[in-house]
């Protein structure tokens, strides 16, 4: 048994900005994260952070932007703590010494994405705001805080309805007890449940498989957000190019230079994700070529280096201003049911970032507002704990005689998600995936999709194991709600 007092798992923003408000305050913490520190989707972010910082914005035109974009689905508490909060918090990140861009005079400069009725966004090295952010809170980490990389935390130890810490498999293959007074899941999303994602290679849903077994409130993960403009490369997403490449004035085009969101939404190609994904996603059912016509996008190598990069790696040449693009997952808007200070249904976890539903997102999340979420609720996940006093309780961690019997590919998990649980859904054709997912309900299950022995399995098993447990929680929630709404779009209506 390793005796810890605060766990983080996962190494994005959310993890890192708890991290490094305990550790400022003399608070030791140890970060268990099953890649390299450096393998999440912040770090790949190329969108910035919305903050309500610029002359003529205000907390309140933020707030409403984000309750629009997420079809008022959204807990209205936690949406006007985070917009109200933010432009604190990041005044001292600035103020610390973080370099956000600026013009000549060092005036934050404000760019515009997806469903912004204003320029709010401010960037870092222009579209590699997540790797600079990242970088700045990585140089703030002191001896307060280890990083153990390569260790796959694997369950929750959880008693009489409390939670103790966590169970993980090392790089040595060595099972690992961690007791904790305190365990906080950052694990991210589930973009790897599908074919096309921006996500890391990581990201496999983790965190909402380990919460679902040990029977932790989940809400709403049927809102799952498309991206609309993955760089596709014949059929293949080979990353992410930014919404703000249409805020800078790039406009999505078919193969005959025609508009597409034209006449299709008020706020056109910045129309929110939901919309644009499904009329991007809707030509290319039918065979059209999408592309993003960049000729009216000023200085696009300096403003976009990243997406310039990734463009030349994939033989996209440029100088013909057009980026051939498609929609792949990109956000989970649900998942584990917390509060912006971090308390799950669960006394003793915690969840932050991207792996929590805390609801500011709602049914469709505004654009740069997930870097966001992740600095302030981090922070206030910190101060929380710093404020309370738990002690872990004490118990033997018991290992379930439950043995998986088959496993499937995880690119069969991946096109069976994108078929029937992806842009669009057909209410009567989720049933068939719910019973593909039984298929692998191990027997002798206490409830579907439960705990099985990891020791039995390896981490790459395991991983699959989470992949169909997070993908059987999207579907059976996909099915019970019945309104067709933001990013849960229903086209066999009754
Ligand atoms: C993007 O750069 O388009 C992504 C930003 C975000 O997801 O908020």
């Amino acid at each position: 048994m390793i005796k810890t007092d605060i766990i983080i798992v996962g190494s994005g923003i959310a993890a890192l900005s708890v991290a490094n408000t305990l550790c400022k305050n003399g608070r030791k913490a140890v970060i268990i994260t099953k890649a390299l520190k450096s393998s999440s989707n912040s770090t790949l972010a190329q969108g910035g952070i919305s903050v309500a910082l610029s002359e003529n914005d205000n907390y309140n035109l933020h707030y409403n932007d984000t309750l629009e974009a997420g079809c008022y689905k959204n807990d209205p508490e936690s949406v006007m703590t985070l917009v109200s909060k933010a432009p604190d918090v990041l005044e001292e990140f600035i103020k610390t010494g973080m370099k956000f861009d600026t013009d000549e005079k060092g005036n934050l400069l404000f760019g515009k994405e997806g469903a912004h009725h204003i320029s709010r966004i401010i960037h870092a090295g222009g579209d590699r705001t997540g790797l600079k952010v990242m970088e700045e809170l990585f140089s703030r980490i002191n001896e307060n805080i280890t990083i153990n990389e390569n260790e796959m935390v694997l369950e929750l130890r959880v008693k009489n309805n409390e939670c103790g810490g966590v169970i993980t498999r090392d790089n040595h293959g060595n099972i690992n007890s961690y007791e904790a007074n305190y365990t906080i899941l950052a694990t991210g999303g589930i973009g790897q449940l599908y074919p096309c994602t921006s996500n890391d290679i990581t990201i496999t849903g983790d965190g909402l498989a380990m919460a679902y077994r040990a029977d932790i409130v989940i809400s709403t993960p049927e809102f799952v957000q498309f991206h609309p403009t993955m760089l596709n490369i014949n059929g293949k997403t080979m990353g992410l190019v930014s919404e703000a490449v249409r805020g800078d004035g790039g406009i999505l085009i078919n193969q005959d230079g025609v508009r597409i969101m034209e006449g299709k939404h008020p706020l056109k190609d910045l129309a929110p994700r939901d919309v644009v994904s499904r009329v991007v996603y809707d030509h290319y059912l039918k065979g059209d070529k999408i592309f993003l016509d960049i000729s009216s996008v000023e200085n696009f190598n300096g403003r976009f280096p990243y997406v310039s990069e990734i463009c030349d790696k994939n033989g996209v040449d440029l100088s013909k201003n057009i980026i051939p693009v498609r929609p792949g997952a990109h956000f989970h808007m649900g998942g584990i049911k917390a509060k912006p200070t971090g308390e799950t249904s669960l006394p003793g976890l915690y969840a932050v970032g991207e792996a929590a539903c805390t609801g500011v997102h709602g049914a469709n999340r505004l654009a740069s507002n997930s870097l966001l979420e992740g600095l302030v609720f981090g922070r206030l996940t910190a101060e929380n704990i710093m404020s309370s006093d738990r002690t872990a309780p004490r118990f033997d961690d018991e290992i379930p005689n439950i043995q998986i019997e088959k496993l499937p590919d995880k690119n069969e998990i991946r096109n069976k998600m994108m078929e029937f649980i992806g842009i669009v859904r057909y209410k009567n054709k989720i049933p068939e995936i719910i019973k593909w997912f039984e298929e692998y309900i191990p027997s002798g299950s206490d409830k579907p999709m439960g705990k099985i022995d990891f020791t039995k399995t390896t981490n790459s098993e395991f991983e699959i194991y989470n992949m169909l447990t997070a993908g059987y929680i999207i579907a059976k929630a996909a099915l019970k709600r019945n309104e067709s709404i933001g990013a849960h779009y229903i086209l066999d209506k009754e």
